[in-house]
């Protein structure tokens, strides 16, 4: 995929960025969801781009914009594939806690898994433990397995996990085990790719939650070195059912990290509120700071890009 692409997304995260961080904290998630659709959206409609969004807001007629099979772009130049999710963490932004992205994630034609807006157990750990870890084993032996890769002692991994009942299980064993937990209240993207930078200090990340943010998180690991298994988990027949109409025939899989995001992809988050990795956005008196990450899985470059947003030369942040 064309590296010059990059920059060019990074613009359209930060974009949406700027629109959700004015909803930071204001308890109104519906508004902050919508700012940052509406504000994605014109930036890829100003890019040379001939996308289709394949992982987004949901179906067509349950989403406005950045629906399942929406076009995106101008129509010229390349076709490409895209995962979003123009706010991760609607309600951490409404109450203003931490870990809220924009993010997108590219790939070639047809290389993302296509399912249904359903739930995925996840477990995803960065480069040193790529290749350990087995979803069907116990949590203490991947635990096990994980800090044997890292040189390290159990009691010295650090586990992100969504903070949610269905999770009491895997928390008592981890816990058991002697491993930290830090528990958060959403947003597990940036949990599951904070587990490949070391200054995070997170090792793990286990748990279910949305299948599309697994998409993504695949994405992003693939760039990074890291690994990622998932399992769809279905919440009813009909979504079995929407899964059949998309190709799905194994409802148990466990899909690998390279069955979910194939072929060369690219990952473009910007932070929303300050998270494990990235820093929220900061408004001034000029306009507004933001801190974005863009990588691609074809030569492992990752780059952080802190920039500052002049709004008086450029208000409508930028598309
Ligand atoms: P939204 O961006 O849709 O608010 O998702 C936030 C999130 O916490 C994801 O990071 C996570 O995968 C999912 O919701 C968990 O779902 P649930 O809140 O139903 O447990």
């Amino acid at each position: 995929m064309d590296r010059n692409l990059a920059l060019e997304f990074v613009r359209v995260t930060e974009a949406a960025a700027l629109s959700a961080g004015r909803w930071v904290g204001r308890g109104d998630e519906n508004s902050a969801d919508a700012a940052a659709v509406e504000s994605m959206r014109k930036a890829f409609d100003s890019m040379a781009i001939d996308a289709t969004i394949r992982i987004g807001e949901g179906e067509r007629d349950e989403a406005p914009m950045l629906y399942i099979g929406e076009k995106v772009g101008l129509g010229t130049g390349p076709k490409i594939d895209i995962a979003c999710d123009p706010l991760e963490g609607t309600s951490i932004t409404a109450s203003g806690g931490p870990e809220a992205l924009a993010v997108i994630a590219a790939a070639e034609d047809g290389n993302f898994l296509h399912a249904p807006d359903t739930y995925m157990q996840k477990l995803a750990v960065g480069p040193e433990a790529r290749g350990v870890i087995d979803i069907r084993e116990s949590v203490t032996w991947n635990l096990q397995r994980i800090a044997k890769a890292k040189n390290k002692a159990v009691t010295d991994l650090v586990m992100v996990i969504l903070d949610r009942p269905r999770h009491a299980e895997i928390i008592g064993e981890a816990r058991q085990a002697g491993a930290t937990i830090r528990l958060i209240g959403d947003g597990d993207v940036q949990a599951g790719i904070s587990t490949a930078e070391e200054l995070t200090g997170i090792d793990v990340m286990m748990g279910t939650g949305g299948a599309p943010e697994g998409v993504i998180t695949a994405a992003a690991l693939r760039c990074l070195g890291g690994d990622f298994q998932g399992i769809l988990k279905w919440r009813s027949e009909e979504e079995r059912g929407r899964a059949s109409k998309m190709g799905i025939t194994d409802f148990n899989k466990i899909y690998t990290i390279d069955e979910l995001a194939k072929g060369n992809v690219m990952f473009v988050a910007t932070g929303v509120t300050n998270g494990s990795w990235l820093r929220g956005v900061r408004y001034t008196g000029q306009g507004a700071t933001t801190h974005s990450i863009v990588m691609r899985s074809q030569t492992g470059t990752v780059r952080e890009i802190s920039t500052r947003h002049n709004f008086s030369r450029k208000p409508n942040y930028g598309w």
